[in-house]
């Protein structure tokens, strides 16, 4: 029996791209997936209900079993009713891959609220009410598997992406917390930042490199982190091209100063407090 047979899992912004080759993996795998897509333009206008629709029957023609919601994840009740497809379908929730996501890029000089809001709106608080609303299902049931779509953006930066990358790093602080309030209900709370050739990234990076982008190089990652075997949490990964990466947080000793320092002992202290030679995984102190 493999890790996720059986399993009910919700995979947001399913209809193309990375969520479709999630979807299509697990339900190969002998999950029962929901499709959830809502089937809108690369910057987020629009919907429709054929690029869930075509997943599922895709699956279900590859004798997988899959149901298609066309809810946005930005709205609380959109996500709701996410889950509820999931419930009413299959029974239950026992993973949620939040994926769903939009681009709105511009040099942050030039960036309106606009396209920061409708960012936000995709990626965390789409990650905050889907998850949400499968949250109670987890603790009741004492088991859930959380993977949210990061970015080596919201880690590392990008230029022209202060919204994207803010809300990618977001969700990191997410899971982090998830993590931890999850632990004893089995709850497991993890990211990856993929890389893979899709509409979002097809007028981005060159032709080269997208050929040997693809998203199904990336589904066997973030499926193990669904199943049942993994027990990872709180951890973030970097996954394309056939690269599976761990990326993490590291701190050094530091300089401890016994009363509060003048600006010329900061200063003297500047590169000891910058060497990282001694770093090790960073941890919250309190
Ligand atoms: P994509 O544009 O092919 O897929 C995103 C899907 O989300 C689309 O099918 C879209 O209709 C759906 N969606 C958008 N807004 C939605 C909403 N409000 N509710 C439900 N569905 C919605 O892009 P791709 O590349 O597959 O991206 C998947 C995730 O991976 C995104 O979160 C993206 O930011 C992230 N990512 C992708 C990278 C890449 O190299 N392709 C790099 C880093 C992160």
């Amino acid at each position: 029996m493999s890790g996720v047979e059986d399993k009910v899992v919700v995979v947001t912004g399913a209809g193309g791209g990375l969520g479709r080759s999630y979807a299509r993996f697990l339900a190969a795998n002998g999950a029962l997936v929901v499709v959830n897509d809502l089937g809108g333009a690369r910057e987020g206008s629009g919907a429709g209900t054929q690029a869930a629709d075509t997943v599922v029957d895709e699956i279900r023609s590859a004798g997988g079993r899959a149901v298609a919601s066309y809810d946005s994840v930005s709205e609380e009740a959109g996500a709701a009713a996410i889950i509820d497809t999931a419930l009413k379908e299959f029974g239950a929730v026992h993973g949620v891959i939040s994926n769903a996501g939009i681009l709105r890029d511009g040099a942050f000089h030039k960036m309106e609220a606009a396209s920061w809001d409708a960012v936000q709106k995709v990626h965390l608080y789409g990650g905050y009410h889907v998850i949400r609303a499968a949250w109670p299902h987890f603790r009741e049931q004492k088991f859930g598997r959380i993977v949210v779509a990061t970015s080596t953006s919201g880690l590392y930066g990008n230029f022209g992406q202060a919204n994207y990358s803010a809300a990618k790093a977001g969700l990191v602080g997410l899971i982090n917390s998830l993590a931890i309030e999850g632990a004893k209900y089995s709850i497991t709370a993890n990211a990856v930042a993929p890389l893979a050739a899709t509409r979002m990234t097809e007028d981005i990076a060159p032709q080269e490199l997208l050929d040997k982008l693809n998203p199904e190089l990336v589904a066997p990652a973030v499926g193990y982190l669904v199943s049942e075997e993994n027990q990872d949490t709180a951890s973030v990964f970097v996954v394309g091209g056939g690269l599976v990466q761990r990326v993490a947080q590291f701190q050094n000793n530091g300089v401890t100063f016994t009363a509060p320092p003048s600006l010329a002992e900061i200063g003297a202290q500047w590169s000891q407090i910058n060497d990282m030679s001694d770093a090790q995984l960073g941890r919250n102190p309190v």
